[in-house]
C-alpha cells in the first residue's frame, strides 16, 4: 500500500465501511480485561491474544486501521513475523497510542488533563519508523456537578491540537479522541453539553495549531445518557443527537468520524453506528474504533485456551463484519444469529 499524502492515508481507514480495532490497551487495561477471564496478563499472553486478533479472518475488508500499544508494536509472532506486517497483510494500517494516560487537571479531585506531549516528537519519529501510518492521543472529559470546566476542556483540546501537530509533521496521521465518559447519572442532554462543547473547542484549536484535518480521524463518544442514569434513550434519539452534535462543530472535510464504544455493549455500539448511518445527512465517513465492543465476546471464546483460539478469532470476525455493515447502514438485528 503506497499512500503519497495524510489524507490518503485516513481515507483509506475508513473506506468502504472499514473501521478501526483499538488494540491499544496499556498493560494495566490489559491485566483488567484478562481479569474476567482469569488469564495472567504476561508478555506473551498478551503477544498471543493479540496475535490471535490480528490474523483472525475478520480483519480483511472490515479492519482498516489497528490502535497498537507501544509494547505490542515491537512484538513478534509465533513464528517470528512482526505484528506490524501481519496487520499490513490483512489490509489493516498499524498505528499507535501516544499519549501517556492523566494526571488531575490543576489539582482537581475530578477532572484530568492528558499528559505526554514533552518527549512525543522523538516518540513519533521512532514509531513511524517502526511503521506506524497513524497515532492516538486520547482525552477524557467528566460529567458531574460542575463539570465539565470549560478550562479543563480547552486545556484538553489545546493538547489534541499540539499532538495531532506533531503527528502529522512525522507523517503519520493524528486520531482525536475527545472522550466524554458514559459514567455518571446524567441525562443525554447533559452529554450533548459536553460532547459539543469539546467537539467546538477540539476544532478551534486543530484550527489555531494549523493541523490539516483532511489527514485527521475524530474518534468521539456516541451522545447518550449515563451508565448510571434512570432516563432510557432510545436508539434513534442517540442516533439523532449524535449527528446533530458533530454536524455543528465537524468540518465537511474531515474524512472520518470513528466513534469510542466507551463502555456500551457489542450490540447497543453496532446498532446506534447503524442507525446514524441510516439516517444520514453528513459529509464524513461514520464508522467505529470500538475496543470493548469488538473484543468482549472474542476475549470470552478464547478463555487463553490455545484451544479456543479459532473460536476466539471468529468471534472476533463476526463483531467486525457486523460493524462494517453498520457502517454501511446495512445491519439488521436478525444478521447476528
Ligand atoms: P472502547 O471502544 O472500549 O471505549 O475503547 C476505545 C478506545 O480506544 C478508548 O481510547
Amino acid at each position: 500500500m503506497n499512500f503519497s499524502n495524510l489524507s490518503e492515508i485516513a481515507t483509506y481507514i475508513v473506506s468502504e465501511g472499514k473501521g478501526i480495532l483499538a488494540a491499544d490497551e496499556s498493560n494495566p487495561t490489559c491485566k483488567k480485561r484478562f481479569d474476567t477471564i482469569s488469564v495472567e496478563s504476561t508478555e506473551e499472553n498478551r503477544r498471543d491474544y493479540r496475535e490471535l486478533l490480528f490474523s483472525s479472518k475478520g480483519m480483511s475488508e472490515n479492519i482498516g486501521g489497528v490502535i497498537l500499544f507501544d509494547e505490542t508494536i515491537r512484538q513478534k509472532t509465533d513464528a517470528g513475523q512482526s505484528l506490524v506486517d501481519l496487520i499490513l497483510e490483512s489490509g489493516a494500517l498499524p498505528g499507535i497510542k501516544v499519549d501517556k494516560g492523566l494526571k488531575p487537571f490543576e489539582g482537581s479531585e475530578v477532572e484530568t488533563l492528558t499528559q505526554g506531549l514533552d518527549d512525543l516528537d522523538e516518540r513519533c519519529a521512532e514509531y513511524a519508523k517502526l511503521g506506524a501510518k497513524f497515532t492516538k492521543w486520547r482525552a477524557v472529559i467528566n460529567i458531574g456537578d460542575g463539570i465539565p470546566t470549560q478550562e479543563c476542556i480547552d486545556a484538553n483540546m489545546e493538547a489534541l491540537a499540539k499532538y495531532a501537530k506533531i503527528a502529522q509533521k512525522n507523517g503519520m496521521v493524528p486520531i482525536v479522541e475527545p472522550e466524554v465518559l458514559i459514567n455518571g447519572k446524567h441525562t443525554i442532554e447533559d452529554c450533548y453539553d459536553a460532547t459539543s462543547r469539546s467537539i467546538k473547542s477540539l476544532f478551534d484549536y486543530l484550527k489555531s495549531y494549523d493541523v490539516d484535518v483532511t489527514g485527521t480521524i475524530l474518534k468521539p463518544n456516541m451522545v447518550t445518557a449515563g451508565s448510571d442514569s434512570d432516563q432510557k434513550s432510545s436508539v434513534e434519539e442517540v442516533g439523532e443527537m449524535t449527528i446533530k452534535c458533530l454536524n455543528e462543530s465537524v468540518p465537511d472535510e474531515l474524512p472520518g468520524v470513528a466513534f469510542l464504544s466507551g463502555g456500551q455493549t457489542e450490540i447497543e455500539s453496532t446498532e446506534h453506528l447503524d442507525k446514524m448511518n441510516k439516517i444520514g445527512g453528513f459529509a464524513w465517513k461514520l464508522s467505529f474504533s470500538y475496543g470493548r465492543a469488538l473484543q468482549q465476546s472474542a476475549l470470552n471464546a478464547w478463555l487463553g485456551k490455545p484451544e479456543n483460539k479459532n473460536a476466539g478469532q471468529q468471534a472476533f470476525a463476526h463483531r467486525a463484519k457486523m460493524n462494517k455493515l453498520a457502517a454501511l447502514g446495512i445491519w439488521s438485528a436478525d444478521l447476528e444469529n
